[in-house]
């Protein structure tokens, strides 16, 4: 094998190769021996509109045969691009008013935390700079995203720059809890948390918090009762930033345009990606709100010009296809559409509440999570239930003992049927330790 595979073991894949795909067909995907799979998590929780779909095939088959390429530097730009930014603008939550754009949500994030040192250095806080995260975060894995990211084998071997981060507790109410404690006292006491350790920093060395608004790959955990509100007043009151990052939860996925609004934040800072093109081409972006954009932009004159920026950030077929994956997102009512598909999810999932395997189940939008076992329970059940799953003909991606589910937008209610179902019999034959022989090998999500 001539690549070398992202989160994976290399040897492990020079020993089995990875499942090769060939084609997709709405939410299922082929591979090369034929067999379909239907996609539960879309991708890598991106692909929104499925694997195929005709208009955003025509949308960047026609920017392709008027502009195929070209760049904002230097006073040019893509007439689509700005087109895409006054569209983005008109639909992100107060207080966001600018885009700058990228092509990964890696790079998105290593942009806002390099705005971050920017912007605090324009207003003479040259020491305000550290980024806090949280415990269970995934933030991408470029150098500073990687570091923000939580889990360890982000970091293990790469020197990844540690000291430009803190890192607080993550919003997990079923596992994080004390006995006893309600989500408003819980979610006060990481609030509490994050304040003591501003303090015992120096809030002079702190420039921002980073968070997804529901975490996806650490587990899809969403804010319990009130969270959001806690943890925004401490950082307002230490004059630090709040970045968002939407790059699972934008455009959608909790049930509204943005989890901002899902979850009631109001952010300096936005990242997204993903769901922005519906994974059809890869662009990011991220936002500002006017605040951050004029002190920057201030600074950036007295500089001479804004330094950053990427040869591909703006590319016009990504501005087009984007700009496509917007009007179908308004054609289908985005957030009623979601939030009929959402109860559709969880009516399904509901029969396994009770299962002696299952210890919650999580639904917000068509974002999912059923967790498996109670407290310590053994560690590779996640992986077993996936396998059983792919067995049957279904893809979930497991974290630890959390199944993850985030269908895309498009999914049918016979489909919805269909991962319901075959996560129910996943669980049950996981369960009882009886392994179905698949036909062939299992694939891995
Ligand atoms: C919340 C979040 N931030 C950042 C990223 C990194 O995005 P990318 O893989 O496009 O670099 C991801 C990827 O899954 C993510 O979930």
């Amino acid at each position: 094998m001539a690549q070398l595979f992202p989160f994976t073991d290399p040897l492990a894949a020079q020993e089995k190769s990875p499942l090769e795909i060939v084609r997709g067909d709405g939410c299922t995907v082929i591979d090369a021996q034929g067999q379909t799979y239907l996609d539960a998590v879309a991708g890598l929780w991106c692909a929104s509109l499925g694997f195929t779909n005709a208009r955003l095939t025509a949308a960047a088959q026609q920017q392709f045969e008027t502009l195929g390429y070209y760049h904002s530097f230097m006073g040019r730009t893509p007439a689509i691009a700005n087109r895409l930014s006054e569209k983005l603008a008109a639909l992100l939550p107060d207080p966001l008013t600018h885009v700058l754009y990228g092509c990964s949500g890696s790079d998105a994030v290593e942009t806002a935390a390099k705005l971050v040192r920017y912007y605090q250095n324009a207003r003479g806080l040259s020491d305000k700079k550290r980024i806090i995260a949280r415990e269970g975060a995934y933030h991408g894995s470029g150098n500073v995203s990687a570091a923000l990211t939580a889990m360890s084998y982000c970091h293990d071997g790469f020197d990844t720059p540690a000291s430009q981060v803190l890192r607080t507790g993550r919003p997990h109410y079923l596992r994080d809890a004390e006995p006893g404690e309600t989500e408003i006292a819980f979610a006060k006491r990481r609030a509490r948390e994050l304040n003591a350790l501003i303090e015992r920093e120096d809030a002079g060395t702190i420039g921002a918090f980073i968070g997804e608004p529901a975490m996806g790959a650490g587990g899809v955990l969403l804010p319990p009762e009130g969270y959001w509100a806690e943890i925004q007043n401490v950082l307002a009151r230490h004059d630090i930033l709040l970045i968002a990052d939407e790059i699972i939860t934008g455009f959608g996925r909790t049930g509204r345009w943005f989890g901002c609004q899902s979850f009631g934040i109001e952010p300096d800072m936005m990242t997204m990606a993903k769901q922005l093109s519906a994974s059809f081409f890869p662009i990011s972006a991220v936002a500002m709100s006017q605040k951050v954009h004029d002190t920057i932009a201030r600074q950036a004159h007295d500089l001479g010009l804004f330094g950053h920026g990427f040869t591909y950030g703006g590319h016009p077929v990504g501005a087009a296809v984007a700009l496509e994956t917007l009007a179908i997102y308004e054609e289908m009512d985005l957030e009623q559409h979601v939030g009929r598909l959402s109860d559709m999810l969880a009516e399904r999932l509901s029969g396994l509440r009770t299962h002696p395997l299952v210890a919650e189940i999580r639904v917000k939008g068509l974002l999912a999570a059923v967790e498996l076992g109670p407290k310590g329970t053994e560690d590779g059940l996640g992986t077993r239930v996936t396998e059983e799953a792919a067995a049957r003909g279904v893809f979930f991606r497991s974290i630890g003992n959390v199944i993850a589910i985030s269908p895309a937008y498009t999914i049918s209610g016979a489909e919805l049927d269909q991962i319901a179902t075959t996560l129910a019999e996943a669980v049950e034959a996981t369960y009882r330790g009886q392994t179905k022989q698949p036909e062939k090998e299992a694939a891995q999500p």
